[in-house]
């Protein structure tokens, strides 16, 4: 099976910083509740102005950047997004125009909820097997607070904003994959443009620790390697509480786990995308190490890949 190498990576947040004390200020909260229940401390907050597009953009320059490719030979932009700008066009297109990207490519956005950074790698693989160019651009980002009903503690303490991207192309690596749906909109949920995230918290956490150890198993099975080979395990920054259980069900230390949900909340498709930069980026996972990637959300979606 023909899979892909991830030549360099980049992120973006907002400036704006937003502390669970600033959350206790506006809704009936406090940093012991949401430290303990979830792992977070701080996220960050797109204000007026700030858009889809420039966080994406940023992110995409920074990886285009470190993998020091000619952008021209980007043949395709996929956006892993729930939070355009606009309805249409896809964020994606926008990408293309700003970072003055060839008008030879493919460029779409991707609606697979937190598991978007996930579909996208996998739908990117199959994208390169058909493009003349070398490289793929996947950027998952999302302004997820912009569809946050600040009023409700259920979900506003949760979701933070930000953007991971990453240069792709065709590789002989290592590479297995395991993926899936299970359609049911009550979940996780926005019904309109305008409208809010409606989440069943507590169905979703079940779903995770119920499930999500058993394709994280059948992703290293596919792979031919065992949980030890496993250099970094990546999961969904959901919340802590959720991966240490799956770490345990797994009988992996937690030192494996690339954790940062301290620092960003739960920013939906970018969260793992920007785990990774950030391990790559801080010397944690190295050039031959091998990298489980893997996330759930609204869909139901799950996804699981292993690299390298
Ligand atoms: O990325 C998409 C995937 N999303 C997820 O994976 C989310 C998964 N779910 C979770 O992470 C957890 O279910 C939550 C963090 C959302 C909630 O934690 P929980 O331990 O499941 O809490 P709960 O929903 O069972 O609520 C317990 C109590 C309730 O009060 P009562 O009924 O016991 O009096 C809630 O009203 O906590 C209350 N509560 C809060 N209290 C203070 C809910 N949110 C808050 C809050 N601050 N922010």
């Amino acid at each position: 099976m023909t899979g892909i190498k991830i030549l360099a990576t980049g992120a973006a947040v907002p400036k704006a910083l937003v502390t669970n004390e600033d959350l206790a200020q506006i809704v009936d909260t406090s940093d012991e509740w949401i430290s303990k229940r979830t792992g977070m401390k701080l996220r960050h907050h797109a204000k007026d102005g700030e858009t889809n597009l420039d966080l994406a953009s940023q992110a995409a320059r920074q990886a285009i950047d470190r993998a020091g490719i000619d952008k021209d030979e980007i043949g395709a932009v996929i956006v892993a997004t729930v939070t355009g700008d606009y309805v249409t066009p896809a964020t994606a297109c926008l990408v293309q125009k700003e970072l003055g990207l060839s008008n030879d490519i493919i460029a779409f956005d991707l609606s697979a909820g937190c598991s978007g950074f996930v579909f996208g790698l996998e739908t990117m693989r199959g994208l390169l097997a058909t493009r003349d160019h070398k490289y793929g651009l996947l950027i998952a980002s999302e302004l997820l607070t912009r569809r946050v009903d600040m009023t409700d503690r259920g979900t506003c303490v949760l979701f933070g904003d930000g953007a991971a991207a990453a240069v792709i192309e065709s590789s002989n690596d290592g590479y297995a994959s395991v993926m899936g749906v299970d359609g049911n909109p009550d979940m996780i949920k926005i019904k309109s443009p305008d409208g809010y995230i409606e989440m069943d918290g507590q169905g979703t956490y079940k779903f995770a620790v119920a499930t999500v150890p058993e394709l994280i198993e059948d992703a290293v099975k596919k792979s031919g390697k065992t949980f030890d080979e496993i250099h970094h395990y990546i999961l969904h920054q959901a919340n802590l509480r959720i991966i240490e259980s799956i770490a345990k069900k797994i009988g992996q230390p937690m030192e494996k786990f690339i954790v940062n949900i301290d620092k960003y909340g739960n920013t939906s498709a970018a969260s793992v995308g920007i785990a990774l930069n950030e391990a790559i980026e801080d010397g944690r996972i190295k050039e031959k190490d091998t990298t489980l990637i893997c996330a759930f959300g609204a869909g139901k979606t799950w996804g699981a890949i292993v690299l390298g």
